[in-house]
């Protein structure tokens, strides 16, 4: 196996391993002490962070780029997801991956034909998924998923943070993992919190992103407590 493909591979057992986690969503956390906001999620135990990209286009929020993720490769060893809500990602990919990108997920309504931006992240080392907002038939992305090593299942419209679950992934989450079996790593994002651990996890996720269940409380540790106390480990997962 290249360098590369091993690089991957390393990427999606360290997250095979941890299964389920929660990944803070670098959305709502305090920009203005970003290294102090790393620290205490670490503190918090935190194993990989969700960074949220958002260019004003795709959705109508505009977020950070890549001196974010640059910044953030050089302050912490974690792993970093890059979720791209913006509407070229074929443009921005490789500049992600150069940042210090693990794994990056675009939107199928950006790429609709994303195998070959699949595979070429791949081929840089970084873990490769689609993401998928909650009103875009789950029929999209089928063909694809085999190409995939992980799938981002929106709970809400993508865009903003705060806002309400919508339990239709849970419906998602459930066909993904009996049609794709254990390998697929499945991510869910969005009113992710400790009323909707648990039954997206029961559903199949591995990847619960959390974005105001935790930077909306005072103390890390506590909330990230709170919300692993709402789900089991792999594999232990109550039938959903
Ligand atoms: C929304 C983002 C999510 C969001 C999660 O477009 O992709 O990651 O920040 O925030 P909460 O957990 O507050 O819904
Ligand atoms: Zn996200």
């Amino acid at each position: 196996m290249s360098q590369n493909g091993s690089r991957v591979e390393q990427t999606l057992e360290l997250f095979r391993a941890i299964r389920p986690t929660v990944l803070p969503s670098l959305l709502l956390c305090d920009f203005a002490n970003l290294q102090r906001e790393v620290e205490r999620l670490e503190e918090a135990g935190v194993e990989a962070l969700h960074l949220d990209v958002m260019d004003g286009q795709f959705v109508p929020n505009l977020s950070y780029g890549m001196p974010i993720v640059e910044s953030l490769r050089r302050i912490t060893s974690l792993k970093l997801d890059v979720h791209l809500m913006i509407s070229s990602p074929k443009s921005y990919a490789k500049s992600f991956v150069e940042a210090g990108a693990d794994a990056i997920t675009f939107h199928i309504e950006a790429e609709p034909q994303p195998t070959e931006l699949l595979d070429q992240i791949r081929s840089l080392g970084v873990a490769a998924g689609i993401a998928i907002n909650p009103s875009t038939p789950i029929e999209s992305i089928l063909p694809f998923v085999p190409h995939c090593d992980l799938v981002l299942v929106m709970s809400v419209a993508a865009g903003f943070g705060g806002q309400a679950f919508n339990p239709i992934a849970l419906d998602r989450l459930k066909y993904l993992r009996e049609t794709f079996g254990p390998k697929l790593l499945l991510e869910v994002d969005g009113g992710v919190n400790c009323q909707t651990a648990n039954a997206v996890t029961s559903h199949g996720a591995d990847l619960l992103v959390v974005g105001s269940a935790i930077f909306r409380e005072a103390d890390y540790c506590q909330a990230m407590t709170r919300l692993r106390c709402n789900f089991k480990s792999f594999g232990a997962q109550s039938d959903a």
